[in-house]
């Protein structure tokens, strides 16, 4: 058993590990977006609106955990997860551009700032999240002149994966469905919406996760492990998602509150309330956890999967 004050000494260690890797990619992140005259000048501010608005880096804090967690005794370079870290926020950052544009869900708050369409106008913040997105590949496809073939591998495994993940086959597809599922509630039963979040939300956190753990060297069997792991995690965090735009203050999640309801989205509370929600919530961690216990994975993963499920924005 911990006893709480260890809990809080945990807490805190895991909050300082946090807030360090979030600095080491914000700062990646800083040096890696093109910068005028490399590009004009509007697109690189509209890029940087996006990405430096706040976040809560929660998936390239996955990828550089699973790196950790797996790579304890490789050389620095050849486990470098940063990069991978990096691409998966990149593509993260367009795809709330575009999910906020009025031909989606029309949001004009974010992180509680007015949305890039709402700043830029719409051409400009379709063509940033474009620009997003290919920067994430070029992110991943740029080697160094030392790097290992093995390592070569990994990170081509790794831009596949994340290939996979983010388009037709992941989360492209997941907002097909949840545009598609819009007013259609009544329609979805709990393996359609499991089905509907775990490529929206689902597919990018798991490949987050497991670019880690390629990137840091795992084995197969490790990488699956945490691949089961972060489709749990990944529907936890969307249920998590869907209960705080019912119940979070505007202030907190910097999003407009009560949005999905009024728009007829598709949601965990609209299909089984809040409290069943927050039950499926917890089991989703539950199992994640147990995915890490049985593969004797250690390390942050833990401590994220408890940071996803109280979150409160
Ligand atoms: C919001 O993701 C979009 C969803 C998939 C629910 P986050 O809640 O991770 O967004 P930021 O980056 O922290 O603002
Ligand atoms: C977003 O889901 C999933 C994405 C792929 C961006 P939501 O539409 O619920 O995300 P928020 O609530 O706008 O952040
Ligand atoms: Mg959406
Ligand atoms: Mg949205
Ligand atoms: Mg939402």
């Amino acid at each position: 058993m911990t006893s709480p004050s260890e809990a809080a000494a945990q807490r805190a260690a895991f909050d300082e590990y946090a807030r360090e890797r979030r600095a080491e990619v914000d700062a990646a992140l800083e040096r890696l977006l093109p910068t005028s005259p490399a590009c004009p000048p509007l697109i690189a501010d509209a890029m940087r609106y996006t990405v430096f608005a706040g976040g809560k880096r929660l998936r390239p804090l996955l990828t550089l955990a699973a790196a950790d967690s797996v790579a304890a005794d490789r050389p620095w370079e050849d486990r470098e997860a940063l990069p991978a870290a990096c691409a998966v926020e990149l593509i993260h950052a367009y795809s709330l551009v575009h999910d906020d544009l009025p031909a989606m869900d029309n949001d004009t708050l974010r992180r509680g700032k007015p949305t890039a369409h709402v700043v830029y106008g719409e051409g400009i913040a379709i063509l940033a999240g474009d620009a997003l997105l290919t920067e994430a590949f070029r992110v991943l496809a740029r080697g160094s002149a030392s790097e290992t073939p093995d390592r070569r591998g990994r990170r081509l495994r790794t831009l596949e994966r994340i290939a996979a993940a983010a388009g037709a086959e992941g989360m492209v597809g997941g907002q097909v469905i949840d545009l598609a599922a819009t007013g259609a509630t009544g329609a979805f039963d709990e393996a359609r919406i499991r089905a509907l979040h775990g490529r929206k939300t689902g597919a990018l956190i798991r490949a987050a996760a497991v670019a880690g753990a390629i990137m840091g060297g795992s084995t197969d069997a490790t990488a699956d492990a945490v691949d089961r792991y972060a489709a749990h995690l990944g529907l936890a965090f969307q249920i998590v998602d869907d209960i705080l735009d019912v119940e979070g203050a505007q202030q907190q999640i910097g999003k407009t509150a009560g949005k999905d309801a009024e728009a007829g989205k598709t949601t965990y509370p609209a299909l089984f309330g809040v409290n069943e929600s927050r039950r499926l919530a917890a089991r989703s961690i539950a199992d994640a956890k147990a995915e890490l216990g049985a593969a004797g994975i250690g390390g942050r993963l833990f401590e994220i999967a408890d940071w996803v499920l109280g979150r409160t924005r």
